[in-house]
């Protein structure tokens, strides 16, 4: 008695064809040497769909009417969506140190008491959430009108990021005051406060569609760690640039600790912090190299 499918062999063609497609589609970027991920991860839809090749699959996902569902289900089973709470702890503190502070009394000078924080590629909600629990334990802050805006391409991931339910493995580097003051636990989970919630909306958006991005308005920080990692060199500059657009001057941009600019864009001023070190939009009439 046969208990498993038969994995279906994914030939060079039809990997060709497939990496093509979901690189047209996100930016995520298959080498061939990776061509046993697509192989092992689509080889479940082709059987959940009962076809007999990749082929067949790859003009499913191109001409059926429910192709744009069916991406939805390629993201899903292609992205790796690994996170946790207070992930990269040192650009965190160099975040509420010396950033916050620095955007704060910029903002006051402005009398303007609004701060908006784009946690882009936010996945399960741990970065976002991150975010606004730093906030909320800064008291120079509890007048201000905060709002953190968390997106990501998968819907799987940000159905559990709204729901706000957490196990173990979130917690892998939070210290227990945070878990105790701000998580209730729940049937062996720990859900989330809602004073944490309400900080943060949670969005459906692909980095690679420009125009949906444009929408999100102007940010005074971009967090989007670990995420550019799995884009080859021209997406990275698109998604990058797209960053540059959706920074006020003077705004940050945080990247993950084995990301950087190199290469990819001479936009940003690199920053030396205390702990860290951070890209910055020049302000108004600044270039990246000085003054304009
Ligand atoms: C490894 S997680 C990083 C999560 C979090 N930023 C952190 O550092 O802990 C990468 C996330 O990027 C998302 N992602 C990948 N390609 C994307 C795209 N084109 N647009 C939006 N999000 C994308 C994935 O779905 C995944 O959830």
């Amino acid at each position: 008695m046969m208990l498993f499918a038969p994995e279906i062999p994914m030939d060079q063609e039809e990997f060709r064809l497939l990496r093509d497609l979901v690189y047209q589609h996100c930016g995520l970027h298959f080498t061939e040497d990776s061509k046993y991920l697509l192989e092992k991860r689509l080889g479940k839809r082709v059987r959940h769909h009962r076809l007999k090749n990749f082929k067949e699959y790859y003009y499913l996902l191109r001409y059926n009417q429910d192709k744009d569902q069916e991406f939805t289900e390629v993201i899903n089973v292609l992205t790796t969506n690994e996170t946790y709470f207070f992930r990269e702890d040192f650009q965190l503190k160099t975040f509420t140190d010396e950033i916050l502070p620095e955007i704060r009394r910029r903002k006051e000078t402005l009398g303007e008491k609004r701060l908006r924080i784009w946690s882009a590629g936010c996945s399960t909600g741990e970065e976002p959430y991150t975010i606004a629990m730093l906030l909320l334990d800064d008291p120079s802050f509890h007048d201000w009108q905060i709002e953190i805006v968390g997106t990501d391409i998968s819907q799987r991931v940000l159905q559990l990021a709204r729901k706000g339910e957490y196990g173990d493995s979130s917690f892998r580097s939070t210290e227990p005051s945070y878990k105790r003051r701000f998580f209730t636990e729940v049937n062996g989970k720990f859900q989330i406060a809602d004073r944490v919630k309400n900080l943060v909306s949670i969005s459906h958006l692909n980095l690679f569609y420009s125009s949906r991005v444009a929408l999100l308005g102007t940010m005074d920080v971009v967090f989007c760690r670990n995420v550019i990692i799995y884009f080859d060199l021209a997406a990275k500059r698109r998604v990058v640039e797209g960053f540059h657009n959706r920074l006020r001057p003077e705004g940050f941009l945080l990247l993950g600790h084995s990301e950087s600019l190199m290469n990819i864009s001479n936009a940003f001023v690199l920053r030396h912090y205390t702990h860290d070190m951070v890209y910055q939009r020049p302000g108004l009439g600044q270039t990246a190299g000085g003054r304009a």
